[in-house]
């Protein structure tokens, strides 16, 4: 399919094209700066334990729910299209697909905060580069991070950043460019060709910085801070927290694979590619602890570093580490990949319907979904300095005293995600032809009675309490 068409035809290559495109879009910021950084605030081994058990038992059947109500829909390549299609063909009202249309904006509201973030990550990327450098100039490769500097002027590196509104949105722009470039050359030509090559190198950067950690730092304390569990901290807050997570990392809820869904090979078996794409997620998850805190512990930081955890914790701990130049440089790399495969699936959600909706083209959807979006994000980068005292959403006590980043963030995590998803357990679980849903599912016998169990019962519920717990916080105390 040529880059100005319609999308109409669009489809994946293959199963395994599918597949490396749909755990990028579930592999990103999500995986590698939230998961470590929610658990280390909240405990460690709790936090994974009822992750895991939030991925299994409801990420994993809402994952299986949205692609296969895209593929049942039809090539449409939209998401509102598809799920008004499947609830039509169930005798059902279009209306439905009301559910999907909350997903793409929300999947769009995300992108512009998300590129933000990632910009973030660009400045760190340029930053440790000259840093790696200068090392090399010195003929140092193996040198440790930011060898010149006090640890002081490594901690300052962020708030230095976050002061500067020509910073923030130059690398947000780059970000949000590069991404532009990717969805606007199709799927094959583009999300699919940068899956191919971003995953396996996020993969091999992954394990190599595993392997650094495990030789270099404490790995022990990190395993034991991520598998002992201390059932004292499992309170409904962090459930809570464990659930708004797993349908964050595994993107549901933000329509998106829904939209991927549309474009996935009668051939391919959705049930089996579901539980690898829930099981890559969670890995990258843990493998991201894995390497993160055993550095974090070698050098006697503090693991529960907040959001700060890979933007100053560990700069300050490769200052400390041996080859830490060039490990550190190598560590925004993988973010920056991480991140790039899921931006895209997020523009690619609101660039389809764009497409379809509107008959336009996917350069012009794309500029048009990729420009909203930017334009958003630099509202949410003036709100780090110039307009570090707005408060969008100060007649809203649970987000009253959050900026205009934190807004978004709080707006789609408790409202937007949680709604489409309930949307989609619902449809699933009691609206669509249920004939229509075992052939797509690829399940059969116990497993499918199963699955039909989770997903019109538990999901459903558990989504709706973190809808509840999410929007009124005081219920969990
Ligand atoms: N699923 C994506 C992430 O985890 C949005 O970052």
């Amino acid at each position: 399919m040529a880059a100005g068409g319609t999308g109409v035809s669009e489809h994946f290559s293959s199963r395994f094209a599918f597949l490396l495109a749909a755990v990028g879009a579930a592999v990103g910021l999500g995986n590698i700066w939230r998961f470590p950084t929610l658990a280390g605030e909240n405990g460690g081994g709790a936090f994974v334990l009822v992750y895991i058990f939030c991925v299994v038992l409801i990420g994993l059947p809402l994952v299986l729910s949205e692609t296969l109500i895209g593929r049942a829909g039809g090539h449409s390549a939209d998401a509102i299209g598809s799920l008004a299609e499947v609830a039509e063909n169930s005798g059902r009202s279009r209306n439905w697909a009301f559910f999907a249309g909350v997903g793409i904006l929300t999947g769009f509201l995300v992108l512009s905060f998300y590129s933000v973030v990632a910009g973030w990550v660009l400045y760190y990327v340029w930053v440790s580069g000259v840093d790696l450098v200068q090392a090399l100039a010195a003929a140092q490769p193996f040198a440790p991070a930011f060898d010149h500097m006090s640890q002081d002027e490594v901690t300052g590196i962020l708030g230095d950043m976050f002061a500067s509104p020509a910073t923030l949105i130059f690398y947000h722009a780059l970000f949000m460019l590069v991404t532009l470039g990717i969805v606007a050359s199709g799927v094959t030509g583009g999300i699919e060709k940068a899956a191919k090559w971003l995953m396996p190198a996020f993969f091999a950067l992954l394990l190599l910085m595993v392997v650094y950690g495990a030789f270099t730092g404490d790995m022990g304390a990190a395993l034991s801070f991520l598998f002992t569990p201390d059932f004292s901290k499992i309170t409904p807050a962090i459930l809570n927290e464990a659930f708004g997570q797993a349908c964050f990392s595994l993107s549901v809820g933000a329509a998106l694979l829904i939209t991927y869904g549309s474009y996935i090979p009668k051939s391919v078996n959705l049930g089996s590619t579901s539980a690898m794409i829930a099981f890559a997620d969670t890995g990258v998850a843990i493998l991201a602890g894995l390497m993160i805190f055993p550095i974090v512990f070698s050098v006697g930081l503090d693991p529960a570093g907040g959001p700060g955890l890979i933007f100053v914790t560990l700069p300050i701990a490769f200052q400390q580490m041996p080859a830490g130049a060039l490990v550190g440089f190598l560590f925004f790399i993988l973010i920056f990949f991480a991140a790039l495969t899921s931006s895209i699936a997020l523009l690619e959600g609101p660039t389809a319907w764009l497409m379809r909706r509107f008959g336009l083209g996917r350069r012009t959807a794309v500029s048009l979904a990729g420009g909203g979006a930017f334009l958003i994000g630099v509202a949410c980068a003036l709100g780090y300095n110039v307009w570090s005292d707005v408060r969008p959403l100060w007649f809203w006590p649970i987000f009253a005293d959050n900026d205009i980043l934190d807004s978004l963030d709080g707006l789609t995590g408790k409202i937007g995600l949680p709604v489409s998803a309930l949307g989609v357990a619902l449809f699933v679980g009691w609206a669509a032809d249920r004939r229509v849903v075992a052939a797509e599912s690829g399940f059969s016998g116990g497993v499918l009675v199963l699955w039909r169990f989770l997903i019109a019962w538990l999901a459903p519920l558990a989504v709706a309490l973190i809808l509840l717990f999410g929007l009124f916080p005081s219920l969990l105390s």
